[in-house]
């Protein structure tokens, strides 16, 4: 199921997909699982992780009762404000005292010396938590396209031999990242997509179009069960348009 959401704001956005993730979680607890739910960076995933956390007051949903990852992960210091899981752990994650086993951060500069080594032992804790097909990913998306890590022309886009990549040459800083592979990404049960601003319009028209994958990253991620599109008026301003650029 394709499910596309547009919004006025960001604020009723990340409400609709706050209570949208709450819901899958406790939809997976009533079933006797403890989901997999991969978080994003970027610059809706702030006040995702703020509205997620005030909506859990209120909601059935367990958030210790959860294996929280990440799409992907810069490799920088542990305490660098460039790392994608800090806002989740002091907004959402800390203040619920989730276990610490449950937060499965990607090695940092001061854990191990090369983002090789943080990309393998990523894909070596995904492997042993069964984590390869999440319950939700959670996806930003780039103007260029990009999703997690996962770069347009990058030979990344396309490897299917591991869990987790290491980049080395990010176009957005830093230029040192670990990232699912697009097998996990397109593994989930359900993913879902948060992009605002104009910026993303093309990118969005375009991973809603068939075409080849490496150009746009975001054409591959999609649920097996479900793809949800988070997205305010302005992201979403190309959706239908074919980009004037293209032949
Ligand atoms: C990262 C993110 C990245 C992000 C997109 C969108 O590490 O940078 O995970 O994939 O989600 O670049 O970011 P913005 O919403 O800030 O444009």
């Amino acid at each position: 199921m394709d499910d596309l959401r547009i919004h006025d704001d960001v604020a009723s956005l990340v409400a609709d997909a706050a209570a949208w993730l709450l819901d899958r979680i406790a939809s997976a607890q009533a079933e006797g699982r403890t989901p997999h739910v991969a978080l994003t960076g970027g610059s809706v995933a702030e006040p995702f992780h703020a509205e997620v956390a005030r909506r859990s007051l209120d909601h059935a949903a367990d958030l210790g009762r959860v294996h929280w990852w990440w799409g992907d992960e810069r490799f920088v210091p542990s305490d660098s404000d460039d790392r994608n899981d800090a806002s989740a752990i002091r907004l959402l994650l800390a203040p619920n005292e989730v276990p610490a086993d449950h937060v499965h951060r990607v090695a940092t500069t001061d854990d191990v010396t090369d983002v090789a080594t943080a990309a393998a032992l990523y894909a070596e804790e995904l492997r042993r938590h069964g984590a390869t097909e999440m319950d939700v990913v959670v996806l930003g998306v780039g103007p260029d396209g990009h999703v997690a890590s996962l770069f347009p022309g990058q030979a990344q886009v396309e490897a299917d031999d591991a869990e987790a990549l290491p980049v080395t040459d990010s176009p957005k800083p830093p230029p040192e990242r670990v990232t699912l592979s697009m097998p996990v990404l397109r593994g989930a049960r359900a993913v879902l997509f948060l992009a605002t601003g104009k910026s993303k319009a093309p990118a969005l028209a375009d991973a809603r179009t068939p075409g080849p994958l490496p150009d746009v990253p975001a054409r591959g991620p999609r649920g097996t069960v479900e793809t949800v599109w988070c997205l305010d008026r302005a992201a979403a301003s190309a959706l239908g348009q074919r980009r004037p650029d293209v032949p």
